[in-house]
């Protein structure tokens, strides 16, 4: 059974994330989408609303289960005898960055491999920092985010 995880902060889940969940479902018996954490990153949404919100997103896919974890990836794929971590590039700067985690990663785990999967163009350009500053600006989040997100995104913005 060959399984595969794709790893990332969804903070929040867009278009861009979605096609490379689709993309991997159809090549692998199962997808794990880990919901995990950067000290890099500030967050809108807590893990739990980043779990519940792509975990209704995914449930059209069969095979992709989404979990959620604070500590270190390897550490994960360890545990739950994985060996194949996918991540999305959009350009050379995405490059440049994944390149080094993935090193980090190997040296920490040398059974591990990464996967890249390039973007589709019409979807590149989404990110999930610009999607933030959108929605705080009161923008139309519709093309970029699924309904079940922007929902999610909507219900923060009230509190
Ligand atoms: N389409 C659209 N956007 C995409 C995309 C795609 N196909 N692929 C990536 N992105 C975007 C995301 O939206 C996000 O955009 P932003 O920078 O505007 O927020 C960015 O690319 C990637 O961010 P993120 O989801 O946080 O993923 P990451 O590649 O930076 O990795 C973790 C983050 C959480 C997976 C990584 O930090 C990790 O493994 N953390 C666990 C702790 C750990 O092990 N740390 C040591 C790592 S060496």
């Amino acid at each position: 059974m060959q399984k595969v995880i794709y790893p990332g902060s969804f903070d929040p889940l867009t278009f861009g994330h979605l096609d490379i969940i689709e993309r991997l479902s159809r090549q692998f018996d199962e997808v794990v989408v880990l919901i995990s954490w950067s000290s890099r990153k500030k967050y809108i949404l807590d893990i739990i609303e980043r779990k519940t919100a792509v975990t209704k997103v995914c449930q059209k896919f069969s095979n992709v289960r989404v979990d959620a974890f604070e500590g270190l990836l390897v550490e994960y794929v360890k545990k739950n005898n994985i060996n194949m971590i996918a991540k999305g590039l959009r350009n050379a700067r995405d490059y440049e960055y994944e390149m080094t985690m993935d090193h980090m990663n190997k040296t920490l785990f040398p059974d591990v491999e990464t996967l890249y999967l390039i973007s589709r163009p019409e979807l590149s350009f989404i990110s999930s920092t610009l999607v933030k500053e959108i929605a705080s600006l009161g923008g139309d989040l519709k093309k970029f985010v699924p309904s079940e997100v922007e929902a999610y995104i909507k219900k923060k913005d009230k509190k």
